[in-house]
């Protein structure tokens, strides 16, 4: 015998109960685990796939107390030098010359890193020499712990010459890192924390400052002492001895960059760049949203014609500027004589 439908309806059942009961409980359960545990591994994974990103940390940075100095005192070529390495002061002979230095780290904010190193040198002279050139390389332990813990032996290294023999020079900069590849985001890096100075080799080669920064520069992570502006002084009287000042400051990396389109010493110069560019997107759909010109090509051109036109205006405004106030070249010698 065959069947036919006759008639269909959906049927509804509703299950109720009171508030404090197993099944309530059961629900609540249920809601929690299905929103906390995705925001959970969303937050414990810094993103889902992402390849590369940017984080800042300061380091913790300690001189070690290795030190080469080489001043050059005549511009015939004669000069005098010192060590922190016993090896390379024997093998000075005459050339070495024993300064008085005084070191100081300081913590400025109590948080337990050191913020500042204050290095100061005073190179007893004979009378007839002079100060024209100073080269001064200093080593550091550099170490990061937040993401991965990255431990290395790096340097920093001074110089100034001058045609004028000085009595004073004064350098305060900044000790930034340097990377050529990004870091691994977990795990120990240790690879460079490897003397950066071979004291214990009794050649001369180990401490010849070309092959040191030339195997240095090797590294794909290094520090470099940013010091814009050394300041040399002249006018020694004849039997003081030649003044050098150091301040390093050991800052949080990366330095903010006020620039988008400057690529900062960061772990990742890719995603901070992106972001920015994002970002500015984002504002002039905003601002020009309401004139209903969605157009993305639109935008595109309308932010950076804007870019380009406050661009010309400042160069105008320089190009001014120099013409009213005279030739600038003259006066920028004027204050560094
Ligand atoms: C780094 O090197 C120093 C001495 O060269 C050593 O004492 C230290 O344990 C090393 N650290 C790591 C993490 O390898
Ligand atoms: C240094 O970086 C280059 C890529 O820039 C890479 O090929 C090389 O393996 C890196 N060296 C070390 C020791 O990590
Ligand atoms: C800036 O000066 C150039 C000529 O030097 C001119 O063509 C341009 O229109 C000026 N830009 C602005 C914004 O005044």
């Amino acid at each position: 015998m065959a069947f036919y439908e006759v008639y269909s309806h959906p049927a509804l059942i509703r299950y109720k109960t009171s508030v404090c009961t197993k099944a309530t409980l059961f629900l609540v359960v249920v809601l929690c685990l299905t929103y906390i545990p995705p925001l959970l591994v969303a937050y414990r994974s810094q993103g889902f796939w992402i390849k590369r990103s940017t984080y800042e940390e300061q380091p913790v940075v300690r001189f070690q107390y290795q030190t080469l100095l080489v001043a050059a005192t005549s511009t015939r070529g004669e000069y005098v030098a010192w060590s922190t390495f016993p090896q390379l002061n024997n093998m000075l002979g005459a050339n070495l010359r024993i300064p008085a230095v005084t070191v100081r780290e300081e913590d400025q904010n109590q948080d337990g890193k050191l913020d500042l190193l204050v290095f100061q040198l005073q190179l007893p002279l004979k009378p007839n020499e002079q100060v024209y050139s100073i080269q001064l390389l200093l080593t550091f332990s550099y170490q990061l712990f937040r993401m991965s813990t990255v431990v290395m032996q790096s340097l920093a290294y001074m110089q100034h010459s001058s045609s004028v023999p000085g009595a004073k020079l004064f350098i305060s900069g900044d000790l930034r890192l340097q990377q050529r590849t990004p870091l691994p985001h977990r795990g120990l890096y240790n690879i460079y924390n490897v003397s950066v100075i071979d004291g214990s080799s009794p050649f001369a080669s180990a401490y010849d400052l070309e092959n040191i920064i030339r195997s240095y520069q090797n590294r794909n992570l290094t520090t470099v002492l940013s010091c814009p502006i050394p300041v040399w002084t002249i006018g020694r009287a004849a039997a003081a001895p030649f003044e050098f000042k150091a301040e390093i400051r050991y800052p949080v990396e990366p330095p903010p960059s006020p620039l988008p389109a400057r690529q900062p010493c960061t772990a990742t110069g890719h995603v901070s760049k992106l972001r920015l560019v994002h970002g500015h997107y984002k504002k002039v759909l905003r601002a020009a949203g309401d004139r209903g010109r969605r157009r993305r090509g639109e935008f595109r051109g309308l932010w950076t014609g804007s870019v380009v036109r406050q661009r010309d205006r400042q160069q105008n405004k320089s190009k001014d500027k120099h013409l009213n106030t005279g030739p600038k070249r003259g006066f920028k010698q004027r204050t560094t004589v």
